[in-house]
């Protein structure tokens, strides 16, 4: 599904360069080296401002905190994400409210969020926290027109979608503020686990800063209840080295995605969709969108078939994700029951995300492909 180490042997000897310079600095946490990763990382995203710390988790909670969501406060997100989506919302003592996705991109859907707001939880919600799915932003001029209309934050998880655009801007600049994870099967990887809050505001920033290092401004001196939630030194270094490449894999992500459309096409397989019948529905970047391929997602009828076959040839696959955030055991409180978000519990039968990173070749997307065919056949 994913080979890390063909990336780790093109930077071996920077990485242990990078690692070798924080054991001489003895600057574990925090320190010169997570600045110089915070500086660089908002100047490649055209961002004013970034937060590293230590989880996708903790930046979605953090980015959260930070923009004023708590207790009394309902957020809007999608049943169809990793878990973390909704989690942090509750973490940060606010209502999850959830609304169906787009059978498309599998983003959460503008209009779905447009019926929840002109229903009777609308005067709750404060903020909708739309997830950059497997690399791809979510619509963002119908939720920046929503967020006007509604007077609502837009709070990114852009945890999937480093380098990713809308319109030319891109995720982490484009909301009140977002959640990076760069955890290490990310396209942007850190040897670990480790995150980060971008935002355009001074005051979110200041405040992201204060709480991830338990609510100091000055060390010793509360202002508020935040948590331990700071990137450490290593985590930073290797990440620096790192933004340097992220731009050519992925490019090279794209140029993997175009051949497997091609791949497909030529093999007579590909059907329009939204939903399968015998072939497979390819994912499509919509216009406006710079899609960076954290995954290619097909969807198929015969998903887990399919599968257990791939698994058989000894090629690797992966459902994200086969529940749906409403049918989580921990999530049943939110209220909700099967067939509440038809568009997201179909989509977890139907999707496969196949292998694609910056290093694969050619010949083994041909035998992904072919085997497909020959499956399908
Ligand atoms: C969409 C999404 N949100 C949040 C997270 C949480 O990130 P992390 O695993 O770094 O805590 C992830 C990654 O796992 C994710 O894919």
């Amino acid at each position: 599904m994913l080979d890390l180490k063909r990336q780790y042997r093109e930077l071996h000897g920077e990485l242990l360069d990078a690692v070798g310079h924080i054991l001489e600095t003895q600057q574990f946490i925090l320190g010169e080296a997570v600045a110089t990763f915070e500086r660089d990382a908002a100047a490649q995203l055209r961002v004013a401002h970034a937060v590293g710390c230590s989880s996708g988790t903790d930046a979605l909670w953090l980015a959260l905190a930070a923009a004023g969501i708590g207790p009394g406060m309902a957020v809007v997100t999608t049943p169809f994400s990793f878990f973390a989506s909704v989690s942090s919302i509750l973490r940060a003592g606010a209502t999850a409210v959830l609304a169906d996705i787009d059978p498309t991109t599998y983003n959460l859907d503008a209009a779905a969020v447009e019926t929840v707001l002109n229903g009777p939880r609308g005067a709750s919600i404060r903020a909708v926290l739309p997830v950059h799915l497997y690399g791809q932003c979510a619509d963002w001029t119908a939720f920046s027109r929503l967020a006007k209309e509604h007077d609502l934050k837009l709070i990114e998880d852009a945890a999937q979608a480093w380098g990713a655009e809308w319109n030319g801007v891109r995720a982490g600049a484009l909301g009140t503020a977002a959640a990076f994870s760069f955890y290490p099967t990310k396209n942007l990887s850190a040897a670990g686990d480790a995150g980060m809050v971008t935002t355009n505001s001074d005051e979110v920033a200041e405040r992201a800063r204060m709480l991830r290092q338990h609510g100091m401004r000055r060390r010793y001196f509360h202002d508020e209840i935040g948590w331990n939630t700071r990137m450490d030194g290593f985590q930073g270094a290797i990440l620096s080295v790192k933004l340097k490449y992220i731009d050519g894999w992925n490019q090279a992500r794209r140029t993997a995605a175009a051949r497997y459309h091609a791949l497909f096409a030529a093999a007579g397989l590909v059907e329009t969709g939204p939903y399968p019948v015998h072939g497979v529905v390819l994912p499509q970047e919509v216009p406006g969108s710079h899609h960076v391929w954290h995954q290619y997602v097909l969807r198929t009828n015969r998903r887990d078939e399919l599968r257990e076959f791939l698994a058989s040839r000894k090629i690797g696959s992966e459902i994200y994700y086969p529940v749906p955030l409403h049918l989580q055991k921990p999530l049943k409180s939110l209220g909700y029951s099967e067939s509440s978000f038809p568009e997201a519990e179909r989509a977890a039968r139907e999707v496969l995300a196949l292998p694609i990173f910056a290093e694969l070749r050619e010949d083994e997307q041909q035998t992904v492909v072919a085997a497909i065919a020959e499956f399908l056949s």
